[in-house]
């Protein structure tokens, strides 16, 4: 469960986050909103990289607010980045083992099947040994979830995984995120653009316009919202709910 009570960011005269207080407690939570709207800004503050002007942060009850970024995996939170981060040179075996490298683990054997496990769980087990080069976007995506869900995550925050992803490769990353939380036990936090990928994996979802709340609740309660529909989407009376 994710607490987040009067948060408030400031770079100089722009106020990404404005006052913002909610409770995210559903096991797959979506976050939508205009470009500029805040959402990086707010993954940034949960995972460290960015110091709150007001305001506090609890996951699972704790307040995180202050935890130095590099002390945060140890308290379960896991992000990839709009970005991703995968090195060139290294196979996609050596970018997940890397993580596993910093992860605590009771033997060899364990990390071998965590890293093992993880690179199934999102379907490259096949692409083991492709140096990071020669991955696809898509598959660059998928190994950077990969390595989001080594060594016991308890909050898992994808940053626009489906960017740049076909109809059909999306439908492959809707699978993989909705198993996220039965896989890993975590919650997940998904930011994209792409509407039928938040519908079809997103219990609740919340969205942001300029730091502040517009709206949470219900993925379709929230999609269908007029206030939402007018500020940032078109007409979306077809959607399907997640699960
Ligand atoms: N490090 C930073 N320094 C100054 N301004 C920033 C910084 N990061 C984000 N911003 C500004 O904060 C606002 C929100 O950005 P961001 O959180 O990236 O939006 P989103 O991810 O919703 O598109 C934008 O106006 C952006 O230019
Ligand atoms: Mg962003």
């Amino acid at each position: 469960m994710i607490e987040i009570h009067d948060l408030c960011v400031q770079f100089g005269g722009v106020k990404p986050i404005d006052g913002l207080s909610v409770t995210l407690n559903r096991p797959i939570v979506g976050l939508i909103g205009p470009n500029g709207a805040g959402k990086t800004t707010l993954l940034n503050v949960l995972s460290g990289f960015v110091t709150p002007k007001r305001g506090w942060v609890k996951l699972n009850g704790e307040v995180i607010t202050g935890v130095p970024a590099h002390q945060r995996a140890d308290l379960g939170l896991r992000r990839t980045f709009q970005t991703d981060q995968i090195a060139e040179d290294l196979t996609l075996l050596e970018n997940v083992q890397a993580i596993a490298d910093h992860a605590i683990f009771d033997s060899r054997d364990a990390m071998k099947k965590a890293v093992m496990g993880a690179i199934d769980f999102v379907g490259l087990s096949p692409r083991l040994n492709r140096k990071g080069s020669d991955l696809s976007t898509e598959e660059r995506h998928l190994a950077e979830i990969a390595k989001a869900l080594i060594g016991n995550p308890k909050l898992v925050m994808l940053d626009e995984p489906g960017a740049g992803m076909s109809e059909t490769e999306s439908e492959h990353l809707q699978k993989v995120i909705k198993g996220i939380p039965g896989y890993a036990k975590a919650q997940v936090f998904l930011i994209d653009h792409d509407v039928d990928l938040i519908s079809a994996c997103c219990h609740e979802t919340m969205v942001l316009d300029f730091g502040k709340l517009l709206a949470l609740g219900p993925t379709l309660e929230v999609l269908k919202n007029p206030e939402v529909q007018q500020a940032y989407l078109g007409n979306f009376d077809d959607l399907e709910v997640a699960a």
